[in-house]
């Protein structure tokens, strides 16, 4: 490389969690204006480095140099006061609060005497709306989807005056054209010469993206890639340590004679109108669309978190309204909520804990012993998506991103059910594991009949898996293709039309 000093190294970096190693002599740089990418499998120690650059963790061994000085940051302050701010990968943003003092919070951080408060929420605004202009900078953070809320995070670590940033993870919930956006909006920073480790696991998203590419396996440095003639193959090699295993699965065709669920003109002011389709036994149906298009709304509503104003739903030709989703439970309808960490996981329970809980009544006799054979068979379908963990005894928390999600999955795929909603099942999680839970979906219509609904922002995640696909936009339903027919460019051209 050309540039003389990094902005920014790392040296032989090790940290332990007690006895865990998620990190093993590890080494990266920073250039100025450079887009340095870090990629790896779930687990890999993505977040770990990442929360060790900025100063959230301290690490075992290893020295850290900003523009070629030795530093020993202390907290998150202190690598702030040197430059360094994130974008985490779990959303850490104060709920009550609003968008703007959300961002103020992150922009003053080196204390508040002589701060120009006009000039910092100018910032703050500016900043806000170069990633999304829709944004209402006075709008509580609470009552933002969690897509605008990783916006929000983004806008907030750029608001500072740090040269060098952060980006964990921040499309896993944006959609095509969001993820469009964003990534020039983090050139465009580039450009004026700050620096940035960007983490996804969206491959082609890295490629273009990025100067550099590292990737880390297992804790190890596995190798660098310059980005501009890295293949994916060569990218998912190194993350995987073997070749590539991945593709779609087979096309086949659903027999469309026994609709398992049939919704007729189902509307909700504001949310979606008049939708309708059917979902037949064994089928896996995918619904495309970009944020706002209705679909969460659509499926919780399905769900009977919400009242519909109108419309029919079926479940196995009886007409059904929930008024719960106790109730839709019960009738053999589960969904699995995108926002998982609100509504899905308990952080103070184990693994284990987590595990069990939703499942308890399947397990109800000799509850010791059932139970037991129920964790088994939770790991044993989350090893199949190739989790990682130590032991079940583990507070759920010391997962990576990822290997949580392939848990809660886990989880939803062992309740008894007849039709399952999952809501982007495979946000944040690595490429390989990806292929993994699609073929467990696969398997799960194949060998219990049972009927999937995928809601997913991921245009290729449906054309690798769904048998016809759903695209909504604003709230109604715009076309529906089988996979077959379906292109990326035919759904987009839809979801925007
Ligand atoms: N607080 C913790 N306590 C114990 N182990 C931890 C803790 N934080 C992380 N780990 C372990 O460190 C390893 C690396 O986790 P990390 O979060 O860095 O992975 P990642 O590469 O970011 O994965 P993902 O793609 O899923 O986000 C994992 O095996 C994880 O279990
Ligand atoms: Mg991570």
């Amino acid at each position: 490389m050309s540039h003389p000093v990094p902005v920014f190294e790392a040296r032989n970096i090790s940290k332990y969690f007690g006895p865990v190693r998620a990190l093993s002599n590890v080494s990266v740089s920073l250039n100025r204006g450079e887009i340095h990418s870090i990629i790896g499998e779930n687990g890999a120690g993505k977040s770990t480095l990442m929360n060790i650059i900025c100063g959230r963790f301290a690490p075992t061994e290893g020295q850290i140099f900003v523009g070629g000085a030795q530093v020993h940051f202390q907290s998150p302050n202190d690598a702030q006061r040197h430059g360094i701010a994130i974008a985490p990968q779990e959303i850490s943003l104060v709920p009550d609060l609003s968008v703007y003092e959300n961002i103020l919070l992150g922009a003053h951080c080196g204390g508040i005497v002589g701060i120009d408060w006009r000039k910092t929420r100018e910032r703050a605004t500016h900043h806000l709306h170069q990633v999304d202009n829709s944004i209402n900078p006075r709008a509580k953070v609470s009552n933002l989807s969690k897509a605008q809320q990783q916006l929000v995070q983004i806008a907030r670590a750029a608001a500072t005056e740090a040269r060098i940033l952060i980006f964990d993870e921040p499309t896993a919930s944006l959609t095509y054209r969001e993820e469009g956006v964003l990534l020039g909006y983090i050139e465009a920073l580039a450009r004026l010469g700050r620096s940035a480790f960007y983490i996804s696991h969206r491959l082609d998203e890295v490629r273009r993206l990025s100067d550099r590419i590292t990737v880390l396996r297992d804790g190890v440095h596995a190798g660098e890639l310059s980005a501009k003639v890295a293949t994916r193959d060569e990218m998912v090699r190194l993350m995987a340590g073997r070749p590539p295993k991945i593709g779609a699965q087979s096309i086949r065709n659903v027999a469309q004679t026994q609709p398992v669920l049939e919704v007729e003109g189902l509307t909700r002011a504001g949310e979606f109108e008049n939708v309708s389709f059917n979902l037949y036994k064994g089928e896996i149906l995918g619904v495309s669309g970009l944020i706002g298009a209705g679909r969460t709304e659509m499926a919780k509503c399905i769900f009977g978190a919400t009242r519909a104003k109108a419309g029919t739903i079926r479940l196995e030709g009886k007409k059904v309204s929930f008024d719960s989703p106790y109730h839709a439970i019960r009738a053999g309808l589960v969904y699995l909520p995108e926002e998982r960490k609100q509504e899905g996981i308990f952080p103070l329970l184990s693994i284990a804990e987590n595990t069990a809980l939703p499942t308890l009544n399947r397990f109800t006799s000799f509850l010791r012993i059932r139970n037991r054979d129920m964790l088994t068979e939770v790991e044993s379908l989350a090893e199949q998506m190739k989790a990682k963990f130590n032991s079940l005894k583990e507070p759920i928390t010391s997962l990576s991103g990822g290997n949580q999600q392939k848990f809660i999955i886990a989880r939803w795929l062992m309740r008894d059910a007849k039709v399952m909603i999952l809501d982007e099942p495979t946000r944040g999680i690595d490429v390989n594991a990806k292929f993994e839970i699609q073929s467990v979906l696969r398997r799960l219509t194949e060998e219990r009949g049972l009927s999937i609904i995928v809601v997913s922002s991921e245009m290729e995640e449906l054309l690798d898996v769904a048998d016809r696909i759903l695209v909504m936009h604003e709230g109604s339903v715009k076309g529906m293709a089988s996979r077959e027919d379906a292109t990326q460019e035919g759904l987009l051209q839809l979801a925007m039309s």
